[in-house]
């Protein structure tokens, strides 16, 4: 048997190249080394403002863009997190194991509470937040957890609640490790200063059309340096010589590398091959999606098969957690 892998999504807006790059990219390279589980994390997803009207069909459009880029239903698992309710339950039990200095040490609570625009927004769910995202992947008892950079912190948590909970209760749970990809781990916005990110401003979507992809390029920040065409540039500061490192081919990183540095080629130039070659990996996932959109009962289908299974696997844990912490049977 194969050791599970978990990874999860918020459907929280678009998903985006960066999304891709960071996490989905990556997914799909493991998914015959281990049994992957990947989720939709709706729960998660309430702990920032969201419109209740969008929430369904963007949990929806999450599982279909993840298949259309190449999360393949017959390799892996595939589900909501709120049609698995031990995700939370879980996650009631792991509170009482987690140390509150811990939690507000964390750095993605300290932005988005710093972002927030009110006190109202800083909930208590926005807390705990990787407490969830613990309980989201001890249930199966992954040993792997694919993510982008900003991820890190809070898997390093996972371990540190899983030690916690074995500590008290018993050998329970392993320790995930979590595995970063060595190119786009953090792709930052256009904009070149914060993360790309779905609630900034800053990002392309997996689904952008090429024109929409270019209106967006066109403006998007470059090495400061090259105010005028025959500037020479530092490649390895521009954030579109970054995005090429993730899209281009080797041939093509070379040429606009060497062109940066000695002004051979404008940034315009420049990015219209970044352009192509992102169009490139973009156009096969844009017209799977398509078809998938097409027939929506066959991404209905993954998520149910999902949901059923990964219910199955997870009362098993839930079993064992109840039994350990000392909970009264019910008969
Ligand atoms: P989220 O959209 O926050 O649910 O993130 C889903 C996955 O994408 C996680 O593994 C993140 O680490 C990854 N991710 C999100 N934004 C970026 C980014 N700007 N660069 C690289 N990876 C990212
Ligand atoms: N917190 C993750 C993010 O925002 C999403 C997530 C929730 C997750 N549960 C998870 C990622 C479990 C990996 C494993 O990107």
């Amino acid at each position: 048997m194969k050791p599970f892998l978990f990874s999860g999504i918020q459907p929280s807006g678009e998903i985006h190249i960066g999304n891709y790059l960071g996490a989905i990219r990556n997914w799909v390279k493991l998914l015959d080394e281990y049994d992957p589980l990947f989720c939709i994390v709706d729960y998660h997803a309430l702990t920032q403002p969201y419109d209740r009207d969008l929430l369904a069909q963007r949990t929806f459009d999450a599982a279909l863009v993840n298949i259309a880029a190449g999360l393949d239903p017959e390799r892996c698992r595939l589900f909501v997190q709120s049609h698995v309710p031990a995700h939370t339950e879980l996650a009631w039990v792991f509170n009482t194991v987690t140390p509150m200095g811990d939690l507000s040490r964390m750095t993605q609570f300290k932005e988005k509470s710093q972002r927030a625009e009110s006190e109202s927004y800083i909930n208590a769910g926005l807390f705990t937040y990787p407490v969830l995202q613990a309980s989201d992947i001890l249930l199966y008892k992954a040993q792997a957890v694919p993510v982008g950079e900003d991820q890190i912190q809070h898997i390093e948590l996972t371990r540190e609640i899983a030690r916690k909970f074995n500590a008290r209760y018993g050998e329970t749970f392993p320790e995930p490790k979590q595995i970063v990809p060595k190119e786009g781990a953090r792709i930052l916005g256009l904009d070149g200063k914060a993360k790309m990110s779905k609630s900034l401003n800053n990002y392309v979507g997996l689904l952008e059309d090429s024109k929409s992809v270019w209106k967006k390029l066109g403006p998007a920040v470059t090495d400061p340096a090259r105010v005028k065409r025959t500037d020479p540039g530092t490649p390895e500061i521009c954030n579109i010589y970054s995005l090429h490192k993730s899209f281009s081919p080797p041939e093509d990183q070379q040429h606009v590398a060497e062109g940066c540095r000695t002004a051979g080629i404008g940034c315009v130039d420049c990015k219209k091959i970044l352009h192509k070659n992102m169009m490139g990996v973009l156009e096969p996932i844009q017209e799977k999606a398509a078809a998938l959109r097409a027939q929506p009962e066959r991404v209905e289908e993954v998520l149910d098969r999902g949901a059923r299974d990964c219910a199955d696997l997870a009362e098993r844990t839930m079993e064992e957690v109840r039994d350990r912490i000392g909970l009264r049977a019910r008969r």
